[in-house]
């Protein structure tokens, strides 16, 4: 193995544009390496939710700088009850095979470690790359279930029509933050984790909106939507009320402008793959979760995206 110099410090917030660029430049070159087609970096900034984790946990986010000081590495842990997360973990081509990924991962995993009676490790990745494969293997955490990008794009033509929904519910956009204690419950069911600070993140930030779904008077679930593209993650207290909530996401994506849609979902959801199919999305790749253990109830789940399950 050729050794690098690299440098490893805690990631600071003016960092997050540079490791941003970092990551598209690793993702672009990983898919040409597989045979996929690269994708445009657009982003003039850092990004928000990457911005968000970096400030709840700081002591799980580390860069590795080469020696003219540019960012050739990046981590980032999330813990939210005994679950630890990897957000991020991305080593720039040049400088991959050469040992800066193990050591990156063992400083968040070692945040882990110090910080609270972690009992499940896991992170989602891009199945089609055996070196991430092995390196999280190596740490314990094995794949687990195919995680689905699934997508629908309409460029210059007619708008999708909406989904209809198998339940009717009705719909409430969160907008303060009085419901989160109960969104939080319906996480430690769902999910076996409460994670309120993501709640809080989305009710605040201009690029999504949360949404509480209620059968009567109900709680009965809640999903992400962001402007752009993205829905979910979606938790549903009763498997029956998942793809009615996916429906009404979807529908309400379509009324904000969403220009292309974007679902991650579980492999073993039957009917939620099929019900998205039947809508006109398509599997665009089959990614990865990886895992300590068996985790969350995919009939009740849809996650959000890699970086956050
Ligand atoms: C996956 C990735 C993070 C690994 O980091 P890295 O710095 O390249 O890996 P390291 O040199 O620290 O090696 C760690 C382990 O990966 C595996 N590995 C490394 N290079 C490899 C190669 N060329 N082929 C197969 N496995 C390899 C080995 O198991 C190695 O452990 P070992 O040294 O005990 O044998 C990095 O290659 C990367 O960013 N890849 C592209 C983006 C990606 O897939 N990121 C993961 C998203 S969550």
């Amino acid at each position: 193995m050729k050794k690098l110099k690299v440098t490893v410090r805690r990631t600071r917030e003016s960092d997050l544009f540079e490791c941003w660029q970092m990551i598209a430049r690793t993702m672009n070159d990983l898919f040409r390496r597989s045979g996929k087609k690269p994708f445009k970096f657009t982003a003039t900034s850092a990004d928000p939710t990457m911005m968000h984790f970096r400030k709840v946990d700081p002591e799980a986010s580390y860069v590795a700088l080469n020696a003219k000081g540019a960012i050739v590495g990046f981590t980032q842990a999330l813990i939210r009850g005994n679950e630890w997360y990897l957000a991020y973990l991305f080593i720039d081509p040049q400088y991959q095979s050469t040992g800066v990924g193990k050591k990156l991962l063992k400083l968040a995993m070692d945040y882990g470690r110090k910080n609270g009676e972690i009992t499940r490790w896991a992170l989602s990745t891009f199945a089609y790359n055996p070196q991430a494969l092995a390196i999280y293997s190596k740490m314990g955490m094995t794949p687990q279930i195919a995680l689905l990008v699934m997508t629908r794009e309409w460029k210059g033509e007619k708008k999708p029509a909406s989904i209809k929904p198998k339940v009717r519910l009705t719909m409430q956009v969160v907008t303060t933050h009085k419901l989160i204690n109960r969104l939080t419950k319906l996480d430690i069911k769902v999910r076996g984790t409460a994670r309120p600070e993501e709640h809080f993140f989305w009710t605040g930030d201009e690029k999504h909106r949360l949404l509480a779904f209620y059968d009567d008077k109900t709680l009965v679930g809640y999903s992400v939507v962001a402007t752009t593209s993205r829905i979910g993650p979606i938790a549903a207290a009763k498997p029956e009320y998942l793809s009615s909530i996916l429906a009404m996401s979807v529908n309400y994506g379509l009324e904000i402008g969403q220009a292309r849609q974007l679902v991650f979902v579980n492999g073993e959801n039957v009917e939620v793959v099929q019900s998205l199919l039947q809508s006109g999305f398509h599997i665009e790749e089959a990614t990865v979760v990886m895992a300590s253990e068996r985790f969350s109830d995919s009939s009740r789940y849809v996650p959000g995206h890699l970086a956050h399950y």
